[in-house]
């Protein structure tokens, strides 16, 4: 399986209309061909119905959008790490915004994924929450302040002091813990200032999976780094 390494692109599609059905494997083709092409490390989240198919269609690592806390069992409905890792994808995110669980669990999840060797990512809104879930030490934090989700204005433009004071805060914890940001990311001069900000790579979505031309936006967005 493809690795993952820094600087890392990670397109989460999100449960888009774009992304339903063939969609999500359309996109996620692409997404591979420019990581083939260019040499840049591109994952994908597609919806978690489509997990399974792109993970064993495609040579790019897949993450699934979330994960719970649970065992192989009876727990109808939830997504069990173990589960992810059979699908043959990669990883997880952990804790989107649009997706939160308590700190705990978040723990919980982390722990589970170590033990399977999949790679998390877990998600936080602010400074203050990264710094306290780096104590679980998950391989990624990608911190996303909200109220940029979707919008045209990227992080790095919007409030840059929280990427680098993200990245601040989690090395005082783990400095082993890669820090990615994201929300409003679209062009490859948002990602290029990303990583001058010390981040490790980018956590979008809506820029590529809603884009008319993905590839063309993909190509854009990596053409720094
Ligand atoms: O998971 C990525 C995300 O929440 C950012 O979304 O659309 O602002 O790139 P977007």
């Amino acid at each position: 399986m493809i690795e993952l390494r820094a600087p890392s692109v990670i397109v989460n599609f999100k449960v888009y209309g774009e992304v339903e059905g063939e969609g999500a494997l359309r996109l996620a083709r692409i997404c591979s061909e420019v990581a083939e092409e260019s040499g840049v490390s591109i994952a994908v989240c597609p919806p978690m119905v489509e997990l399974s198919l792109v993970a064993r269609e495609l040579d790019i690592p897949v993450l699934s959008q979330n994960v719970h806390p649970r065992k192989p069992g009876s727990g109808t409905g939830y997504t069990t790490p173990s589960a992810v890792k059979a699908s043959g994808a990669y990883g997880t995110l952990i804790n989107h915004s649009e997706n939160r669980q308590p700190a705990e669990s978040v723990g919980e999840c982390v722990s589970m994924c170590k033990s399977l060797d999949l790679c998390a990512c877990v998600c936080a809104e602010s400074v203050d929450k990264a710094k306290e879930l780096a104590a679980f030490s998950p391989r990624m934090i990608a911190v996303e302040p909200p109220e940029l989700i979707g919008g045209d204005v990227s992080v790095t433009t919007a409030n840059p002091r929280i990427v680098t004071d993200t990245v601040d805060a989690v090395r005082s914890v783990d400095p082993r813990i890669e820090v990615l940001c994201g929300a409003g990311v679209k062009t490859g001069e948002d990602v290029k200032t990303a990583v001058d900000l010390g981040a490790k790579g980018v956590l979008l979505a809506s820029g590529v999976v809603k884009a008319k031309d993905p590839e063309t936006i993909l190509r854009d967005l990596i053409k720094y780094i």
